[in-house]
């Protein structure tokens, strides 16, 4: 898919910061949007603001039951669905000392609803020989977030599955893309964090920034989209000077500690 005209689109996480930006952006490239939010009401007031061709299906996007009610109804609602966008994510803070339940959300949303949504959708894909998956990764999946260890484990993890996806089904017309931005302007990053806001705070775009990268990304077809395209630069540096790579980042990180 080239373009998102005509569409079956779900976007998860959909009724606030990046997912609105791009169910908004979607319907008005003349998409048939369904989205998706843990809170129906956000979900429905995104799909209100995005005119004729939107419905909200709220609900949980990540556990087993969530993502198989998600799926059904979005199939009633659209037919089969051609892009499937996992956005939903959440970032909590810590590292091995973080609650278990933190982990575990972690793990559940921001990697396993991904592989649950891909259980569901692959064999049918596979069937017509057409499929799109996009991944809400982050430059956390690509690099690291200091501060938080679950959220780059799991980034990391997301990321590895959506490479998992395009190795084994690239030559059976699935695509999969993962979107890797730095910071965005969203309920996640609300200026409200001074170690988030020192370390990203110049770098961060608004979440239409993201969506015309993805719109951009779709068209162009490359697997990594990035809305910070000097995220490229640092990805290779750090594959490429490893050790020079950490110690950048522990620099950075003893910074944080002397705000604090
Ligand atoms: N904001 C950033 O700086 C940034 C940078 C890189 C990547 N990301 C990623 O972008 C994605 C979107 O985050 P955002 O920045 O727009 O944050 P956000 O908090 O504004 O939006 C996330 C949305 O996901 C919903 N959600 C959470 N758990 C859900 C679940 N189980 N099922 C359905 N919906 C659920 C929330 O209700 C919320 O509306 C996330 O995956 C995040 O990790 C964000």
């Amino acid at each position: 898919m080239k373009s998102v005209t005509g569409a079956g689109v779900v976007v998860t996480g959909g009724g606030s910061g990046i997912g609105a930006a791009l169910a908004r952006r979607f319907a008005a490239e003349g998409a048939r949007v369904v989205v998706n939010d843990l809170d129906a009401e956000a979900a429905r007031t995104v799909a209100d603001s995005c005119g004729a061709g939107a419905v909200p299906v709220g609900g949980d996007a990540a556990g087993e039951e969530g993502v198989a009610a998600l799926i059904c109804a979005a199939r009633r609602e659209l037919g089969e669905i051609d892009l499937y966008c996992a956005n939903a994510g959440i970032a909590t803070t810590g590292g091995p000392e973080a609650a278990e339940a933190d982990w575990d959300a972690s793990w559940q949303v921001n990697v396993m609803a991904h592989v649950r949504a891909a259980r569901l959708l692959i064999d049918p894909w596979l069937e017509r020989g057409s499929g799109h998956l996009i991944s809400t990764v982050s430059a956390a999946g690509l690099l690291s977030m200091l501060g938080t260890a679950a959220y780059s484990a799991t980034k990391h993890a997301a990321l590895a599955f959506a490479e998992w996806m395009a190795i084994t089904y690239g030559h059976r017309g699935i695509t999969v893309q993962a979107i890797c931005p730095m910071g965005v302007r969203t309920g996640m990053l609300d200026g409200s964090n001074p170690v988030a806001e020192k370390l990203l705070g110049d770098s961060v775009i608004q979440p239409d920034a993201v969506a015309d990268a993805v719109i951009a990304g779709i068209a162009d077809g490359r697997f990594l989209i990035l809305p910070h395209p000097e995220v490229a630069g640092m990805y290779a540096g750090r594959a490429a000077e490893t050790d020079r790579w950490l110690r950048g980042m522990n620099s950075l990180q003893r910074d944080v500690e002397e705000l604090s």
